[in-house]
């Protein structure tokens, strides 16, 4: 099915798909991210229960049917359950899912299915428990394995797993994570290393281009899989004695945004056009009273105007994203 023709920008692009952050706060400290862990800025003014179901209901009048919850990590909120158990009802959404480091995982899964999660991205960016530690600050890499099955045995059949390609952390790890899969039906993404202003000196060091994965893909008998029409950027691989997945996720390489499917909304109710580039649109003036719908979906509508063709990251510049944590990636 496809989305309302209301949500579509001037290139014809149409977003089904909000991605909506409901926390900067992380308790990890990813080394391409927060290094020194989420500090604290002058007051955190994190959008309200009632602000991101007004927020919700809008895009969701529009045409948006799909939503991922994201942060920071979405569910160190104290009202994570509640938000999910508000959102998930809400008629018109068909899929709502989140992304999560798989802090304690384990033992939460079944209480996020049951508020109404149905799809989870889970990072995982080594195999090896030391290098696990070295790049997320966590001594927690069998924890977050445990919940990729808890996640199965709660009821989750969309279960994709991100890992950031690190050049000297984890390339080496290509074809232990194509064995990962083999037996877990996962959708596992690499994903290219973004610049980011906090990150210039640590990507010099450490991007790897995506070609890599997919020269180890090939060699191993992968093939490219035909790109689902309303699918996002991901370019992905299947193997016949594969019951994973593997994708790849490549914003450096051409045409990246002509398959753009997505918008973004920070925790401080900014609407972000692009995960790059300009900063954010606020929307939380029009968050304020359940009779400012309309308004606040014409506004939405208006601003998609603004909405550029491409990112412009390859002239080495990184937007104005601090790191990824204020916008879930
Ligand atoms: N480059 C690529 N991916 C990033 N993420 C966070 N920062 C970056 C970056 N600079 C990813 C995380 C996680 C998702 C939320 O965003 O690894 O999988
Ligand atoms: Fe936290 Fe995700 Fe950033 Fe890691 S990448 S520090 S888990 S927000």
């Amino acid at each position: 099915m496809t989305a309302s023709p209301r949500i579509v920008d001037g290139f014809g692009r149409r977003f089904p798909y909000l991605r909506l952050s409901l926390t900067d706060v992380c308790n990890f400290r990813c080394s391409y991210c927060l290094p020194d862990g989420y500090k604290k800025t002058s007051r955190d003014n994190f959008l309200s229960q009632e602000e991101i179901l007004r927020l919700v209901r809008a895009f969701v009048a529009l045409g948006v049917w799909k939503i991922r919850l994201t942060g920071g990590e979405p569910t160190i909120r104290p009202d994570f359950l509640k938000i999910v158990e508000n959102i998930a009802s809400m008629p018109g959404l068909r899929k709502l899912a989140f992304t999560t480091n798989g802090y304690k995982l384990p033992e939460r899964a079944q209480s996020y299915y049951d508020a109404g999660l149905r799809a989870v991205n889970i990072s995982i960016d080594s195999l090896r428990a030391g290098q696990f530690r070295a790049i997320t600050g966590h001594d927690r890499l069998d924890e977050v394995l445990e919940g990729v099955d808890a996640c199965f045995s709660a009821g989750f059949k969309q279960v994709k797993i991100n890992t950031v390609l690190l050049k000297g952390l984890n390339e080496d790890e290509l074809d232990d994570f194509i064995i990962f899969v083999r037996d877990k039906p996962v959708s596992l993404r690499f994903i290219e290393l973004m610049r980011t202003g906090e990150n210039q000196e640590y990507f010099g060091a450490h991007h790897l281009p995506g070609t890599k994965v997919t020269e180890r893909l090939l060699v191993h008998g992968w093939r490219s899989k035909l790109r689902e029409e309303g699918g996002g950027p991901a370019q992905e691989f299947e193997h016949p004695r594969s019951r994973g997945t593997i994708g790849l996720i490549a914003p450096y390489s051409k045409d990246f945004c002509a398959s753009c499917n997505r918008l973004r909304v920070s925790v401080k109710g900014d609407l972000h056009l692009c995960l790059f580039g300009e900063g954010g649109y606020s929307l939380r003036n029009l968050l304020q009273e359940d009779n400012q719908q309309q308004e606040l979906e014409d506004k939405i509508l208006s601003l998609l105007n603004l909405k550029k063709s491409a990112h412009f990251l390859h002239d080495n510049n990184s937007g104005t994203r601090n790191h990824l944590a204020s916008i879930g990636g």
